[in-house]
């Protein structure tokens, strides 16, 4: 219970980098997740330095392409800056962790129904391993985000990627910069049903 009391957004990051063994460690923990029917639909790529600017730089091209092709809908612009703050925290977090569904395809494609099935199995799965994630990172210091705010970006960053599996999101990773208090939670009454 401790992590996963502890646990934490972190949004502002120092510039200490993650050693390489820590990454290990949590992408450990993220394999260990359960998946539907085992069939394990993760993959993880750690993007630092360099290459992670580059990654960055196709977002921000990404975002800013969204941003004019929704201008006409009501809550774009809401959408659009909070993409982009998760840029800028994304920028700060020394690591940033692609998440890719190696069983899925572009979100703008049309599945059938069985299709979708599978792909909500594989989408939970990869949230159990995401959360694995989170909480070893906590169990060491380490402050996380969990981010979908790539999907703005989503042509741009699985192009640059190279990868025609289905892009999930990424996680940041780095010694938090702030100590958030933990967010409100809807009270257990109102989520809890006994019958
Ligand atoms: C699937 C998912 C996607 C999220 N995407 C983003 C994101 O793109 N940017 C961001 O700043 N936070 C993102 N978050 C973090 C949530 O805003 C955060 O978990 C929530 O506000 C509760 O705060 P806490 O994590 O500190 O408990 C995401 C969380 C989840 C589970």
């Amino acid at each position: 219970m401790d992590p996963i009391k502890e646990r934490r957004s972190i949004r502002k990051y120092s510039s200490k980098t993650v050693d390489k063994k820590l990454i290990g460690e949590i992408l450990g923990a993220a394999v260990l997740a359960p998946s539907a029917k085992n069939r394990q639909p993760w993959k993880f790529i750690v993007y630092s330095g360099s290459s992670k600017d580059e990654l960055l730089a196709k977002m921000e091209t990404g975002l800013t392409k969204t941003r004019e092709e929704l201008a006409h809908l009501p809550d774009s612009e809401y959408m659009l800056s909070d993409a982009f703050n998760t840029l800028r925290i994304m920028r700060e977090a020394p690591v940033i962790i692609m998440v890719l569904n190696t069983n899925g395809s572009s979100p703008f494609m049309d599945i059938g129904t069985f299709a979708r099935i599978t792909e909500i199995c594989d989408s939970l799965s990869i949230g159990a391993a995401i959360e694995n994630m989170l909480l070893k990172a906590t169990e060491l210091g380490i402050g996380t985000l969990w981010i979908a705010n790539t999907s703005y970006a989503y042509n741009e960053l699985v192009d640059h990627i190279g990868t025609t599996a289905q892009l999930i999101g990424a996680v940041a990773l780095g010694y938090a910069d702030e100590a958030p208090a933990a967010r409100p939670r809807k009270d257990f009454g109102d989520v809890v049903e006994y019958r």
